[in-house]
Parts: C-alpha cells; structure tokens; sequence
C-alpha cells in the first residue's frame, strides 16, 4: 500500500530523487560534500540561494550529464533548537506534500552538523515517520482506474551512518504506522463491508501478533444480559459482537491490566427510529471510529512489543430503523442493572458503552479505564476538528492524556463531567434516560452517562467526533480517516504506564 523502506549507509548514484535536509547552518556534511564534487558543485551553489535560506525552503535541482538525469531536492528544516524531537515527524509530513507525484523512489540524506537533541539516526527515522503517515492513502475500490490512483513512491531509503541504530529506532515507529493504517483503512471502509462481524474478524487478526482475542457472539452477548447494547442492535439485520483483547506485554502476565481501553462501534449510525437527515449520512460509517482506534492501538502496542499489560473491549453494533427496532421511549436494563429511558434512539453510543464498559471492568479489573468514541456532535461545536474532548474523574489521567496529545499533535481539552450535571440524565421512571435535558452541554450529558458505569476507578472518556475524519488534508494524514487517537494513546502507554 505505501512505499517500501530500507537503510543504507552510502549514497548509491542509480536511486531516484536524492532529498538533503540542512538546518538553517546549510552546511553540507561530509558525504554530501562528496555528492556535491561528483554533481560539479552545485549544491554548494544552491544552498547560497535566497529560497533556501529561510525555514521551510526548498529547492529542486536537474543534473544532467550525459545519459545521467538525477533529481535532487534540498530543504532547510531551520533552527535545530527550535525543533523539538515531537515535531520532527511534522517536517516529514511536510517533505511528503513537495514531492511531485510522480517520484518513484526516494533517498534521504541528513546533512546537519549542529549538535542534536538526538543521534542522527533517531533524526532521520522520524522524518521518514512523518513521511510515510502523510503518504497513506485508500484507493481500494478504484477498480477502474486503478492506475490513475496508485501512488508512484514505492521506495524510501534512508542514508544513516549506523544502520542497526537506525532500525532499532524505526522498528517501534512503523509498528505505530501499521496501527494507525489499520485505524484510517477501518473507518475508511463503507458499512456493507465492515459490519459487526467482518469488524470483530479484523480484531481476531491481531492474534497474529500474540493478542488474546475473544468474540462474543448474539447468544453470549443475550445471556450476559446487555440489554442497552441490544437494545441498539435490535434494528439491524446484522448481528452485534463484543470483542475483548488482551495484550501482556510484561514479564508479570498474571497481574492486573494498567488500563482497559474501550471503544464505541456503530459500524452504521442512521439514528434508528429517531432517524438522522440524509444529508451527510454516508459519514456515519465512520461512527465505529473508537473501536478503530482501539483496534489500531492494541496493533501497534503488540508490534513494538510494549512491555505493559493492557486489555481492551469494543462494542460493535449496526444503529438501523426497522420493524423491530427499539423505539423512543422504551426501557432497557443494562448488565450493570441500571434500567434506562431510551428518548433518542440517535444516542446509541453510549448505549453500546454501558455494555462495554461493565464488562470491562468485570472481565479485567483494570486500573484505569479510557473509552474513545465518535460520541456527540456538541463535542464539534465546542472544539471543531482541532481537539477531541476529554472527561474524567481523574486529574492525573486527564492532564498525562493531555500532555501526550501536545507531544503528538493528537490534541485534546478536558471538558467538565462534575456532580453539578448530575441532574441532567435523571429520568422520571427509570435509573437514567439516555440524553440531556435539552440545557446544553450535550457533550458532557454523554460522559455523564457513561460515568455511571465506570464506579470508582480512573476514567476518561475521550469524545472524537470532530477529530475521527477529515475533510481537508493535514501535515500527517490527507482527507478521511486520520487515525487521531491511536498515537496519543501509544504515547500515553509509553510516557505514564511503561
Ligand atoms: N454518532 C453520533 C455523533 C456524531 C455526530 C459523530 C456527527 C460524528 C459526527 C451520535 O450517535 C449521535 O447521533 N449523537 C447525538 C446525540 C443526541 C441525540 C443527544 C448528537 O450528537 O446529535
Ligand atoms: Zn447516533
Ligand atoms: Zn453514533
């Protein structure tokens, strides 16, 4: 799907476009000095350039000698002190929007003399980081014109001077990319091909990468006594799963998970009887978002061989009207006991989540809890597509969730979840009803739902309907599916738990 990488430590003559990387010094290091003797100079020449001077700048140049035709493309990344080691894959993102489309192989070359936060190869596997994120595309149903789709860059090498060090940084950076492209290829998929089972059999994959994976199946689910999450599923013509998922990544296999992570899956959302405007619907494919990035980072822990316990559990429904639909009004009893007024039908995430999560934390006794789902549309009000909303109960959790979506760019804000909404969800004939009363804050009315489930322990629910899909291409992903969450997470496991 995207390009093939390799390592090498000299410059050969017959790869395709040779990309340099300078710092705002423009120095040329030692084996580009040697590149420049063999072009007659002219990357001495070019880095005296006004375009190059100033962060950002690039410059493309044609050597012609004879039969050879090479490409060469110069960037100044600017002030190393500026840059800080998180936002190194920003500036690959960026290289990755330069290059022309038709560039078929690439080799990357660092020329930085000034000292590094890092070692040079760390430097160069994260511009390569960025570069394939951006890289990523979905074409799988341009049948016809598949040609005209496929991307050209099927190659990156990357010069460095250790080539073990250079694989021992990437290895655990394109684990991340394979679980971020597991997310983004997930809510990319239409519904009629990603329904509760096919989406459960993508999560029974991870097996492959030593996951324990269980799928509950409409008996279990039925004899567990889910009724909120049967309730939704009632509709459809397709079948619910529960998947649970466990990866003990520490010597300790036996001790309590640090943390369940639990995700919402609507592989379809129409509202139900409570029915949605068909304007815009098709995007409700991607209403099984959380449990994509559930699913994605339990994929990318497992392939860098996280050494931590964790555990996860989605809920994966199809939301449809239909003759045996649930209806607005009616009373289900969740597996908690919890009976609850259903007044909207539309509301069936957290409906799903219930579930999801009392089973959860009767499955696994975690820690910590953090569900992720494409919750509410008050949530894109509040914050648009730049943050997704967190709620929790716990100010530790909330502030390393939000620290890590600073380092990675997958930012979030903590939203209120506090016992002055309690009176929101009462319901005058059940335990609870299953939206606000109509006085705002719709967002925090979800969490405040979901709260009921999660009891005592450290919670927080991360809203991603605004960040889950995107319209406009970005540094690090272009239009669709992002795969906001799963390097947040990744980097929350790896700075707070590991
Ligand atoms: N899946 C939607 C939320 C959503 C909306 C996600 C737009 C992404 C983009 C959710 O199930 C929903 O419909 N929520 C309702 C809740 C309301 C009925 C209380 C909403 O936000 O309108
Ligand atoms: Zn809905
Ligand atoms: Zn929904």
């Amino acid at each position: 799907m995207t390009f093939k990488v390799s390592f090498n430590s000299e410059i050969k003559s017959n790869t395709g476009l040779i990309l340099i990387i300078l710092d705002d010094s423009l120095q040329l290091t030692d084996h580009i000095t040697k590149l420049d003797k063999k072009y007659d100079g002219i990357l001495s020449d070019a880095v005296k350039l006004e375009t190059l001077s100033k962060k950002g700048g690039s410059k493309s140049l044609y050597y012609k000698k004879g039969k050879e035709v090479k490409e060469i493309l110069l960037y100044n990344i600017g002030n190393l002190t500026e840059l800080s080691i998180d936002n190194i894959d920003i500036v690959g993102g960026e290289i990755f929007s330069l290059l022309s489309n038709s560039v078929k192989s690439i080799t990357i070359c660092c020329s930085i003399n000034k000292k590094l936060k890092m070692i040079q190869e760390e430097f160069a596997t994260k511009i390569l980081h960025g570069i394939k994120l951006r890289s990523y595309t979905f074409y799988k149903y341009k049948l016809k014109s598949k040609n005209k789709f496929k991307s050209s860059l099927t190659e990156v090498e990357l010069i460095v001077k250790d080539i073990n060090s250079a694989k021992k940084y990437y290895n655990p950076l394109k684990a991340l990319e394979e679980g971020v492209f597991l997310t983004r290829n997930l809510v990319s998929e239409p519904a009629n091909i990603l329904t509760p089972k096919t989406l459960a059999e993508e999560a029974e994959k991870l097996k492959k990468l030593g996951v324990k994976v269980e799928v509950l199946k409409l008996a279990q689910i039925k004899r567990l006594k889910m009724g909120a999450l049967l309730g939704v599923a009632m509709g459809s013509a397709n079948e619910p799963r529960v998947v649970s998922m466990s990866w003990n990544g520490t010597k300790n296999k036996k001790s309590k998970p640090e943390v369940c992570f639990v995700g919402k899956g609507v592989t379809f959302d129409t509202g139900g009887i409570s029915i949605k405007p068909s304007g815009g619907m098709e995007d409700m494919k991607w209403d099984m978002g959380g449990s994509g990035v559930v699913i994605g980072l339990m994929k990318a822990l497992a392939g860098r061989k996280a050494n931590v316990n964790v555990t996860a559990v989605v809920g994966l429904v199809e939301n449809m009207p239909s003759g045996k639909a649930q209806r607005p009004g009616d009373v289900v009893i969740a597996s908690s006991g919890h009976s609850i007024e259903v007044i909207n039908t539309d509301a069936e995430g957290r409906l799903v989540l219930a579930d999801a999560v009392t089973y959860a934390i009767r499955k696994f006794k975690p820690k910590r809890l953090i569900d992720l789902a494409t919750l509410t549309g008050a949530v894109i009000v509040s914050l648009g597509p730049q943050r997704a909303g967190v709620f929790s109960n716990n100010d530790e959790l909330a502030s390393n969730i939000f620290d890590s979506g600073e380092k990675t760019g997958e930012k979030v804000w903590r939203m209120p979840v506090g016992k002055e909404y309690d009176d929101d969800i009462k319901s005058p004939i059940a335990d609870m009803k299953n939206v606000g009363s109509g006085r705002g804050a719709g967002a925090t009315s979800g969490a405040k739902f979901i709260e009921q489930f999660v009891k005592d322990i450290p919670w927080a629910h991360i809203d991603i309907a605004g960040v889950t899909w995107s319209k406009s291409n970005s540094k690090l992903f272009p239009t669709g599916g992002t795969g906001f969450g799963v390097r947040l997470l990744n980097t929350y496991v790896k700075d707070f738990i590991e």
